[in-house]
């Protein structure tokens, strides 16, 4: 893989939100996964706001039906607008203004649910020719100062070349619910990979180096979604596009590099609202002070 790319080429970040959150049900019924908060922000904003200060300039959100307070999170909302400046809540009004001033959200339908492979797809009439970075908003990273989830592919991808994707050690029994890879890794625990497979039960699985919701994808990956058929679950799968680029040498695994969250199931995304509103200044000892009494109480 020597086919450095600068990063200044990567521009666009997809964020697929079209899925149903089938894990997260009922909640997900009526409301938008992606717009649960994370202490007061919706996740959405969280994943946006790691592409921004990564660099990435243009975002575009995948939707679906039943996903408009996704459009409405991200665009003005003049009455609220008028209501906070009357009142003087200046700061709030600040932080209602802020996702709809400071960033430029583009959004796409996918009008039938086949698969994150084909919600990704979806997004390059948009993207064009380039590579593109992709997040998935259910996979929360915190990496505190350091560079963020994305940040970290796109130094790697600077050097290498092709697919860089975010992977991370998961117990053994818990292969099922990943993409996982396969490869040798170099002294910088950089994989190249040799296989990836989606989703494979635990006793065939070749690793326990699982695909986190990152990742940065050279042009060609759009070529290559076009003619990717169904694959587990009978979907079509970014999975098994990424498995070509294994086989051509063109893709890397990352080691991931801070704390993940998964917040499309109802345990992780307490742990999600715990993490975060810990290490907000005005809630840390509140909130610690809280879980005491709560676990005393029994
Ligand atoms: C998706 C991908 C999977 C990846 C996972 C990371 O699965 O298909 O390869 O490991 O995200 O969160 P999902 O969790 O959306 O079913």
């Amino acid at each position: 893989m020597s086919d450095s790319v600068s990063t200044g080429d990567v521009c666009w970040a997809v964020i697929p939100a079209a899925g149903f959150g089938t894990r997260s049900l009922p909640w997900s019924k009526a409301v938008p996964k992606e717009m649960l908060p994370i202490v007061d922000v919706p996740a959405i904003q969280l994943i946006v706001e790691e592409a921004i200060a990564a660099g990435l300039k243009q975002i575009v959100v995948v939707t679906g039906r039943g996903k408009v307070a996704i459009e409405d999170h991200f665009d003005r909302a003049p009455e609220l607008e008028a209501v906070l400046a009357a009142k003087g809540r200046e700061a709030l009004l600040e932080r209602v203004i802020g996702p709809a001033r400071d960033v430029e959200v583009v959004f796409v339908r996918q009008k039938e649910a086949l698969g994150l492979g084909h919600a990704v797809l979806a997004a390059k009439a948009i993207v064009g020719t380039f590579p593109f970075a992709v997040l998935l908003p259910d996979d929360l990273i915190d990496n505190g100062e350091g560079p963020s989830g994305i940040r970290q592919l796109m130094d790697v991808f600077e050097n290498r070349g092709g697919g860089c994707i975010s992977v991370m050690e998961v117990a053994e029994g818990q292969q099922h619910l990943y993409g996982i890879v396969s490869g040798a890794a170099d002294s910088a625990g950089m994989i190249t990979v040799e296989a990836i497979v989606e989703k494979p039960s635990p006793s065939v699985a070749p690793s326990r180096s699982a695909v986190i919701g990152r990742y940065l994808l050279p042009a060609e990956t759009w070529a290559i979604l076009e003619t990717t058929e169904k694959g587990h679950g009978g979907e079509i799968q970014l999975t098994d596009a990424l498995a070509v680029l294994a086989q051509a040498g063109r893709l890397t695994g990352v080691p991931l590099r801070g704390v993940r969250h998964d917040i499309g199931n109802p345990l992780g995304f307490l742990e999600a609202n715990l993490h975060y509103g810990l290490a907000r200044p005005e809630l840390g000892d509140k909130i610690r002070i809280l879980l005491s009494q709560t676990m005393s109480e029994g």
